[in-house]
């Protein structure tokens, strides 16, 4: 999409971290910006600070994981502003590190349904509008690099189908001539509220497996304090949208763990885990 100016963007997951970086970019160039969060009070004074900036936005609360919330948000974008270019797949949450065996079904259930589910839904909902409308499309979703690494437990499986569905859509939107594009983002640590996603765990999945011994709030939060800022990678994300990149990779200091990984694939070995950048 080589001027996203002007154009309108639905962005999921925005009252916080990367989701709220960029809304920040997008806003900053004269996008249009459709806000949604499942946490509503965050989503209205995220849209009332950008509103102050003198951004133009709509703030739809949504959970994801829910189809229905997710028609009912593309029905309220299109009603306020007649169309939508630009998709970001972005609310995701972490149910916390712990051998997956430990995880209960109820950890499974959450984050496959916001983390996976919720990129199904906004595809599905928002794909054939875009393909209808004819227009320049962009649709981003967001991954992980741990959905490019080993070791990543729930998390990890689940951004790894996300990164495989969009390779999917990508060769389905080129291979069937459709006019709309699609990225992954995988970034690697990010200063955002991740570390707390809890905040938002739904009553019906109550039964959390244990946090490791030693896991403690605090050290999450000064982990992930460490990391880029959402606002920079709302920036990359916005330019990965003017040049059409599929892969936007934000952290190039994982390359070589990337590079370990297929390496190991290629060469028949087993799994190893190469130390964390930072560690
Ligand atoms: N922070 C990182 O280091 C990092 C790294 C790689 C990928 N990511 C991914 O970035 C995305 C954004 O996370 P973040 O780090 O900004 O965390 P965050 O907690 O700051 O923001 C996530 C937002 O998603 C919302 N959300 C949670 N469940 C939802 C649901 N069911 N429906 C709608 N909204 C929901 C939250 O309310 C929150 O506003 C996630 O997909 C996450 O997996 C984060």
């Amino acid at each position: 999409m080589k001027d996203p100016e002007n154009k309108v963007a639905v962005i999921t997951g925005a009252a916080s971290g990367i989701g709220r970086g960029m809304a920040e970019a997008f806003a900053a160039v004269g996008m249009r910006v459709v806000l949604s969060d499942v946490e509503e009070p965050a989503l209205y004074a995220a849209a009332a600070e950008l509103r102050d900036g003198g951004a133009d936005v709509h703030a739809v609360p949504a959970d994801v994981s829910q189809a229905p919330d997710v028609a009912a948000l593309a029905e309220s974008a299109l009603r306020k502003y007649g169309t939508v270019n630009v998709l970001c797949n972005n609310a995701g949450i972490h149910t916390g590190s712990r051998p997956s065996w430990e995880s209960t079904l109820d950890d499974w259930a959450w984050i496959l349904g916001v983390n996976l589910m919720g990129v199904v839904h906004g595809i599905r909902t928002f794909l054939p509008v875009m393909i209808e409308q004819g227009e320049d499309a962009h649709i981003v979703n967001t991954a992980s690099i741990a959905g490019l690494l080993t070791g990543g437990s729930l998390y990890g499986v689940s951004k790894s189908a996300v990164i495989a569905y969009s390779e999917t859509v990508h060769l389905e939107l080129i291979g069937g001539g459709f006019k709309p594009r699609i990225s992954v983002l995988c970034p690697g640590v990010v200063s955002t509220n991740i570390f707390n996603s809890h905040r938002n765990r739904p009553a019906r999945f109550a039964e959390a497996g244990p946090f490791p011994t030693g896991w403690s709030e605090d050290a999450a939060r000064q982990g992930f304090a460490l990391g880029l800022s959402p606002r920079t990678i709302g920036e990359e994300v916005l330019q990965a949208i003017r040049e059409e990149r599929f892969y936007i990779l934000t952290h190039p200091e994982y390359a070589g763990h990337i590079e370990h990984r297929m390496t190991q694939i290629l060469h028949g070995e087993n799994p190893t885990l190469l130390p964390m950048p930072g560690s």
